[in-house]
Order: structure tokens, then C-alpha cells, then sequence
């Protein structure tokens, strides 16, 4: 089998840290997601990977490389626009050629890894498998409705009255069956090619698609508040490490990871947390389910539930930040100027709660 991950896209829901980086490589527990989907599809044996990319390519080619470090090999995709996920198989057509293949989003984190389901996949000679997983509000997600078979007999997308709860997590199963599929749809009303679609051409078309139920946490991480969220159980399955430097004068707990070259200086951080190689935390306090990225300085303040991306500042902030996402080479500072006052440089779409006093 091969798999393909799809690392193209826009990222508007996590602008602005994508107008100048790809969503796909954002730190969750200080790994970029993207590296994370590689290794679950390689851990699950495969070996050769293609990854479609579009206007944050040099970005990922430079981050991810040709694979050797995973002991894959990684084949690069070029989609020359966001097209749909049906569009993204398609191109790939020359790297898919007949072989079996999973499809995994780029920006999703899954508990458990891809083993179990691969093995499935590779002992039946079903045309795909399509992973879903139960939740709470079917009606804002991809519902698939099942006959008393099991064979999945129908796709709906955001269904106002939903046939189950299963919905469709961004992992998927094909043979070279899809090609025909994604060769012969049309694109949806928002002009993209859309998988749904295509997965109910091969129904319609009498091939079986077959459920997976994932019983774990799964996670699409794009928007703010699910980064957060899978950040958090990231960090919680992480075995905690200290190879940084942590004073007398701090308080760290077990569940705290410091990677090499952090230190840890008159400071509170507990865990899960993790803090990045070269990141100097004084005088500060670091909250449960934070991830500060490596060359990060945090001094005079305090933060919890939050990522902190590189080489950002911050310093002798007087409120807790919390539920914060802060991109790369940021700087939060008191102002030094009279009159109090707040300074900002914010990009486009930049969101920014501020504590009022009194309110
Ligand atoms: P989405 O999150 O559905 O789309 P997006 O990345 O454009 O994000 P937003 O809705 O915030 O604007 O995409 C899921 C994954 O698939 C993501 O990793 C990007 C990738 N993708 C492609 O590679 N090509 C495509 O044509 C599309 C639509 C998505």
C-alpha cells in the first residue's frame, strides 16, 4: 500500500498563522502535525509516501525533506490550487498508479495511530474503507448511513436530520477504483471536487465501501480551539522528560517534558507541558497543556493552555495568557511608554481578547 497526505489547502480558519506558514506544520506538543500523520502512516508499515502541496510547498519540502529520516520516501504533488481532496487524488494518479492506498488529511491527529485499520483494509478485498467515529452533533460534519449489512450506502454532508452519528474523520481507503471515480464527478456548488462525492460514485457504481469505527480521539486541527484541543491530548499521552536545565529555585512536575538546552529558571510549570529546545521560562509561570516551541523566552509572565511557536518573546506581561495560539517571532512586551497604554502590531485577522479593567 501507499499512502497520500494532503498538506495543500488555504488554512483560512487559522489565518493569520497561515498567510505566512502552513497549517500542516503548526507545533502540536512541539511536533508539527504534519510530521505526526507521517509517522502514523509509517508506523503502519508504508513506506512510500506522496504528499500534495500547494502554495506553502517550499515550506513543507524544506521542513519534511525526502523522508529518509522517517525511512520513507516522500514523493512531492504539486496542486496548483485548493481543487477539493477528490482533485488531490486525482493529480496524484501517476504516483498512485494501481496500488492500494490511504488518504490522510494533513491537519488531523488521530489517538492510536493507523495500524489496525491499514491491517483491515489489506485482509479484505473491499474497493474502500472509510474511517468514521461517533459524535455528539452529527449535523456538523460528513454522516455516512449504513445498510443492515454494514456496507456504507450513503454520504451526507451536514445533514439537518443525521442518519447515525458516525462521521467521517479525515482518514481514507481506496483501490484504483477511485481514479474512475474522481475522473468521472463534477465539482460541488463551492467548485471543488469533493470526496463525498466521489465515495458515492463508487457506491452508486456498485463497489463496497466498508466502515472503520476509530473508537480514540480524533482530531482536525483547523481551527484555533481544536489546535488547542489536540495540543492538550497530545500532551497528555507524551512521557515526560527533563534533558533542559531546571533550578533550584523552580517548581516542575512530573508531567513536564524540557528538551535539550531549556531552562527552567525560578519558575512554576506544570504538566502536561512541554518546553522547547533552547526556551528559557524566568520568573514565570507555565500552566497545564502548553507547548512552548524551542528558542521561545517567557519572563515576568504567565501562561497556560496555549502554543507558543519560535523565537517568540514574552515579557513582563502583567494579565495570564490562556487559550492562546502565538505564531513565530512574536513579541509581547509591557509597553514601556507613558501613557499606559496598549501597543499592538497585529496582521490581518489577528484576534486579541484584552482584559478591560472592571469588565
Ligand atoms: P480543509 O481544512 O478542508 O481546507 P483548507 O486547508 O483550505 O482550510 P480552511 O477551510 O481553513 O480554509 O482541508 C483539509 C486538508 O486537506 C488540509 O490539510 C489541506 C488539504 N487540502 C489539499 O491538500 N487540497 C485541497 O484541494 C483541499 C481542499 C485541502
Amino acid at each position: 500500500m501507499k499512502g497520500l497526505i494532503l498538506s495543500g489547502g488555504k488554512g483560512t480558519r487559522l489565518y493569520p498563522i497561515t498567510y505566512t506558514s502552513a497549517k500542516q506544520l503548526v507545533p502540536v506538543a512541539n511536533k508539527p502535525v504534519l510530521f505526526r500523520v507521517i509517522e502514523a502512516i509509517r508506523d503502519a508499515g508504508i513506506e512510500e509516501i506522496g504528499i500534495v502541496v500547494g502554495d506553502t510547498a517550499a515550506e513543507v519540502k524544506k521542513a519534511v525533506g525526502s523522508g529518509t529520516r522517517w525511512g520513507a520516501k516522500i514523493t512531492y504533488i504539486r496542486q496548483e490550487a485548493p481543487l477539493g481532496l477528490a482533485h488531490a487524488v486525482k493529480i496524484s494518479a501517476d504516483f498512485l498508479g494501481v496500488d492500494r492506498f490511504v488518504m490522510f488529511l494533513g491537519d488531523n491527529v488521530i489517538q492510536g495511530g493507523i495500524s489496525s485499520l491499514i491491517r483491515e483494509f489489506e485482509n479484505n478485498d473491499w474497493n474502500s474503507q472509510i474511517v468514521l467515529t461517533r459524535v455528539a452533533h452529527p449535523e456538523q460534519y460528513g454522516v455516512a448511513e449504513m445498510d443492515a449489512d454494514g456496507n456504507i450506502i450513503r454520504l451526507i454532508e451536514k445533514p439537518k436530520e443525521p442518519p447515525s452519528d458516525l462521521a467521517l474523520v479525515g482518514i481514507y481507503m481506496f483501490d484504483h477504483h477511485i481514479m474512475e471515480a474522481v475522473n468521472s464527478i463534477k465539482p460541488s456548488w463551492r467548485g471543488e471536487l469533493e470526496i463525498t462525492d466521489a465515495i458515492q460514485w463508487l457506491i452508486d457504481h456498485g463497489y463496497r465501501v466498508r466502515p472503520y469505527i476509530h473508537t480514540g480521539w480524533w482530531i482536525d486541527t483547523g481551527a484555533p480551539g481544536d489546535l488547542l484541543d489536540a495540543n492538550g491530548l497530545v500532551l497528555e499521552e507524551l512521557t515526560p522528560r527533563i534533558e533542559g536545565y531546571v533550578d533550584r529555585g523552580s517548581q516542575v512536575d512530573g508531567r513536564v517534558t524540557a528538551e535539550r538546552g531549556a531552562e527552567i529558571i525560578n519558575s512554576v510549570v506544570r504538566g502536561p507541558t512541554i518546553i522547547g529546545q533552547d526556551t528559557r521560562i524566568v520568573n514565570s509561570y507555565v500552566g497545564p497543556f502548553t507547548s512552548i516551541y524551542h528558542h521561545v523566552l517567557i519572563e515576568n509572565s504567565e501562561i497556560e493552555h496555549s502554543i507558543v511557536m519560535e523565537n517568540s518573546k514574552i515579557v513582563d506581561v502583567p494579565v495570564r495568557i490562556e487559550g492562546s495560539v502565538i505564531g513565530r517571532n512574536v513579541e509581547i512586551t509591557k509597553s514601556p511608554l507613558k501613557p499606559r497604554a496598549y501597543k499592538l502590531t497585529l496582521g490581518d485577522n489577528s484576534k486579541v481578547g484584552l482584559v478591560v479593567n472592571g469588565g
